[in-house]
């Protein structure tokens, strides 16, 4: 077969097939220093023609300019992109570094409305719920949800960062197509009770960061040269202490790496890829890059297969991991579990 397009995934029992490497696009306005517009511009279409189909934005990704700046990409290739993007961290105003989790009926209204204009689309293919308002009842928030469904509005349901129990309780309300969560060699919480839960009811498991931010790939390892609104100067797993231990933690990717012919970031996709068959349900990572050619090397791992013994070799790094996710760990899953 010559088609160098990557394989397929489902996105839950009714979601829509996608490239089983979607593209995290949240870079190319946020979160990782300044981003050069042509060349996100570039890394979109070269993905595009690689096979990637998801693209994953969100309504917080730098106010909306996030989502108004893939708008034109959408627009031009709407029959072939399943378009993921995400409510519930409002920013104030009046602060516009602040977040406020809202859950809410009526905040979840205005804020499809505001997506689909920045989208300029009459309906999302994915719409997750960002983060959790633990005052709101899951089954009224996803209560609301169904109804843009029903509507027209959005075709798919999603949750980021939810437990176990809350994808429970949310899949009772309506069928949730995926659930998107943190999953690295780095970062393996979601393991003990949101894995085995996505897998018992049909859910897919897009894990996003899977290069760890950027560490798995050995290119930043700690926060030195990064500008000084790069979100990681706030991630405990970059700064002080932790960074050079963290960055001794990937003496095993290297000699997995060597063994292919791979570099460390190929290697840490695929071991996300492989989750797949470990634990029985679809897996499509979302990796970041806002560069034609790291998009061609991170979906080139889609058709690295790693080994028993090396998966073993990997399989103490993450607990070895210093530093939480994230500063505030109620901000993940694994803080409510
Ligand atoms: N649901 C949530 O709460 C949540 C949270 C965080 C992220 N996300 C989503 O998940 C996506 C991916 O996560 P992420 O961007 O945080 O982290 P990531 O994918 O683990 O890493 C992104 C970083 O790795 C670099 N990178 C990518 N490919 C590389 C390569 N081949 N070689 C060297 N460096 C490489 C990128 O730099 P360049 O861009 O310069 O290539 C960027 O700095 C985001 O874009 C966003 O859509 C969701």
């Amino acid at each position: 077969m010559n088609d160098s397009r990557i394989p397929t995934a489902r996105l839950g029992t009714a979601g829509p097939r996608v490239g089983v490497q979607g593209l995290g696009c949240m870079g190319m306005s946020f979160a990782y220093g300044p981003a050069d517009a042509d060349a996100s511009r570039a890394t979109l279409e070269r993905a595009l023609e690689l096979g990637v189909t998801l693209y994953d934005t969100a309504d917080a990704y730098g106010a909306g300019e996030n989502e108004r700046f893939l708008a034109p990409f959408f627009k031009a290739h709407r029959e072939d992109v399943v378009v993921a993007t995400k409510f519930a961290l409002s920013i104030p105003p009046d602060e516009p570094t602040r977040r406020i989790i809202r859950n809410d009926a009526p905040y979840i209204r205005e804020a499809v409305e505001a997506s689909l204009r920045r989208l300029d689309l009459d309906v999302i293919d994915l719409y997750y719920m960002h983060r959790r308002d633990v005052n709101v009842p899951i089954e009224e928030t996803v209560g609301a949800m169904a109804e843009l469904v029903r509507e027209g509005k959005v075709r798919h349901l999603g949750l980021s960062e939810v437990t176990a129990r809350e994808l429970r309780a949310a899949h009772a309300v309506h069928p949730i197509a995926a659930v998107q969560s943190e999953w690295s060699l780095f970062s393996r919480d979601i393991e003990a009770g949101v894995v085995p839960a996505a897998a018992e009811l049909g859910v897919a498991l897009v894990p996003y960061s899977p290069l760890g931010r950027g560490f798995l790939t050995g290119s930043v390892t700690s926060t030195d040269g990064l500008a000084d609104d790069d979100f990681r100067h706030q991630q405990p797993r970059f700064t002080g202490d932790n960074a050079a231990a963290n960055a001794a933690l990937l003496a095993p990717v290297r000699t997995v790496a060597e063994a292919h012919g791979a570099t460390l970031g190929q290697i840490a996709l695929a071991w996300v890829q492989q989750r797949a068959e470990v634990h029985g349900l679809p897996v499509i990572p979302i990796p970041g890059t806002r560069k034609p050619t790291r998009v061609a090397e991170n979906t080139a791992a889609t058709g690295i297969v790693l080994t028993d013994d090396e998966l073993s070799l990997l399989e103490p790094i993450a607990e070895k991991v210093a530093g939480d996710r994230y500063a505030d760990m109620t901000f993940a899953s694994a803080g409510r579990e």
